[in-house]
């Protein structure tokens, strides 16, 4: 009974697509980004308090808040043209950690992603089991580093990671990160997805709420049959 009641007590906390009002939350975000990296022993994707503001001012940002305070964050980013998307710099604060605010904000970043490029592959490089889980639950699968973008800009985030030399010594072939990939047009892909977001639809009601319907999570009649056909012809 006890726990029931401070279950309840619990304020409630909410993830929100970031804009212009949030942007006094950027140096608390990167403190805490740049703590836990130390902790993780990583190093780090540089990033300047400009262009994460720059980043909730496009919209392109999401926050978790409990009440005003800071409870996680992360972001989206285009690469090669619009071509491919990542969801980067996912951070919970220690006291925030283990409720499920990871999961909720990728819902919203990786929903965010696919609202605004349909289109485009989503893709993640990543050492972070919690990272890794999430991408399996979102429909990414593991992928060679030659199927992520060729974008420069992309790869040189990763120069911060204390991992730097192997990736330039592999010519960008290997590393210690996980290449993972969601596939818009592997209906695999788009299944996954779906099964996880329809676990969460509020994230769903503050996209459309902003941006519109949700492209749909099954691939129009005719690639699915095309799709289908490859299969069948497989077995004949
Ligand atoms: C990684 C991080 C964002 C997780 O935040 P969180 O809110 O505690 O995560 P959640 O509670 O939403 O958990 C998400 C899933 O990951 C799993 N998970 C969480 N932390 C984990 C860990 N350290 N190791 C393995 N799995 C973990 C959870 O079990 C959960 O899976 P489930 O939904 O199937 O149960 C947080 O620990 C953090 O900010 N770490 C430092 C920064 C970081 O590592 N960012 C990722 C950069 S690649």
């Amino acid at each position: 009974m006890d726990q029931i009641q401070d279950q309840k007590q619990e304020p409630e906390i909410k993830i929100v697509l970031a804009d212009e009002s949030h942007v006094h939350y950027v140096d608390e975000i990167l403190e805490t980004i740049a703590a836990a990296a130390k902790v993780r022993g990583t190093g780090i994707a540089k990033r300047n308090p400009e262009y994460v503001k720059q980043k909730m001012i496009e919209g392109k940002a999401v926050l978790a808040l409990c009440g005003d305070d800071f409870a996680g964050f992360s972001y989206i980013e285009t690469w090669d043209n619009k071509q491919y998307v990542t969801t980067s710099g996912l951070i919970v604060p220690d006291r925030y950690r283990g409720k499920g605010l990871a999961r909720r904000i990728k819902h919203m970043t990786f929903s965010l992603a696919r609202k605004r490029w349909p289109e485009a592959k989503i893709f993640s490089l990543t050492s972070g089991a919690a990272v890794m889980k999430l991408n399996t639950q979102h429909g990414y699968k593991p992928v060679t580093f030659a199927q992520l973008t060729n974008d420069e800009s992309f790869w040189h985030g990763c120069e911060g990671c204390v991992n730097f030399d192997v990736l330039q010594r592999t010519d960008r072939r290997y590393c210690i990160c996980t290449g993972m990939l969601f596939d818009p047009k592997d209906p695999d892909c788009l299944a996954a997805a779906q099964k996880e977001l329809d676990l969460d639809p509020t994230c769903r009601e503050t996209i459309e709420a902003k941006y519109g319907p949700m492209p749909p999570y099954k691939l129009p009649e005719k690639e699915s049959k095309t799709l289908l056909d490859k299969i069948k012809s497989l077995f004949k």
